[in-house]
């Protein structure tokens, strides 16, 4: 008996491993988030027990840890009578995705576990819409960062704000996950750290999938896209290859 936390990659299921599909194809039990898209999870198995564990967008407030507890107790409950448990996750299970404690909470109950490792929406997502994260001469690294703030736009206090200063000095490529919300104060505090207003952003919804939908702008144009989550915003020079940043919508460049 074990439990498999599977990385489905962004969306299109052409981006999930060989590894996570064979899994998929054979699990008893697949708890999945509410990333995880429907063509991924048609691979199941019909007879297989699927349950949503998603959790709301904006919702990594004590309600949602509370989810979480009850994730954990389902993963522990499945773990123990089922052969094969799929835990699918959206992108990468250890990109912000909360795996490190599913696999404390199934080591300490004694549940064998490994991990398949998926494509990070990160990096898959800006990578499909044609935009590099690195590039000789633009860019020679990249921060994958959250952009989630206990309230939007305000510091939540406890510490876990990044350091939009110090992410500023690097001088490359900022990758910002779940930055929707607070995309004007993040775009401010960009600016304030000496970013210029003119900074090439690339803001990619869906991405992935057929609902892909591509903006180009700046930090200075950043808090006027009309985008909602699921989105990854690109900051820095590789943003603006508008010959490269393109999607199924067609959109970009
Ligand atoms: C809780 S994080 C999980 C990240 C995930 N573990 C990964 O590696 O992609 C959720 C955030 O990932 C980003 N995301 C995930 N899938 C996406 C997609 N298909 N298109 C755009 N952004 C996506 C969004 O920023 C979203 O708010």
């Amino acid at each position: 008996m074990t439990v498999y936390l599977v990385g489905a990659g962004p969306g299109d299921p052409g981006l999930l491993t060989l590894r996570g599909a064979e899994l998929l194809r054979s699990a008893d039990v697949v708890l999945y988030d509410r990333l995880v898209t429907s063509d991924v999870l048609r691979l199941a198995r019909c007879d297989a027990l699927c349950i949503d564990v998603g959790k709301r967008p904006g919702t990594d407030s004590p309600a949602a840890d509370h989810r979480q507890d009850d994730i954990g107790r389902l993963l522990v409950e499945h773990g123990r009578k089922a052969a094969i448990v799929v835990r699918l996750k959206g992108g990468d299970p250890f990109v912000f995705g909360r795996g490190g404690e599913e696999i404390e909470i199934l080591e300490r109950a004694g549940i064998a576990w490994e991990i398949v490792p998926g494509v990070s929406s990160a990096l898959g997502v800006p990578g499909a819409a044609g935009i590099p994260a690195t590039y000789r001469g633009l860019a020679s690294s990249v921060t994958i960062v959250t952009g989630q703030t206990r309230h939007a736009g305000e510091s939540s206090g406890c510490g876990h704000e990044p350091d939009w200063e110090a992410l500023a000095r690097t001088g490359g490529t900022l990758v910002i996950l779940m930055g929707m919300a607070s995309r004007a104060a993040i775009a401010a505090a960009l600016v304030d750290a000496g970013r210029g207003p003119d900074t090439p952003v690339a803001v990619i919804q869906n991405g992935t999938t057929a609902a892909q939908r591509t903006v180009c702008t700046t930090l200075a144009g950043l808090p006027d896209v009309d985008l909602g989550p699921p989105a990854v915003i690109v900051v820095g020079p590789v943003a603006g290859l508008g010959w490269r940043a393109r999607g199924p919508d067609g959109s970009g460049g």
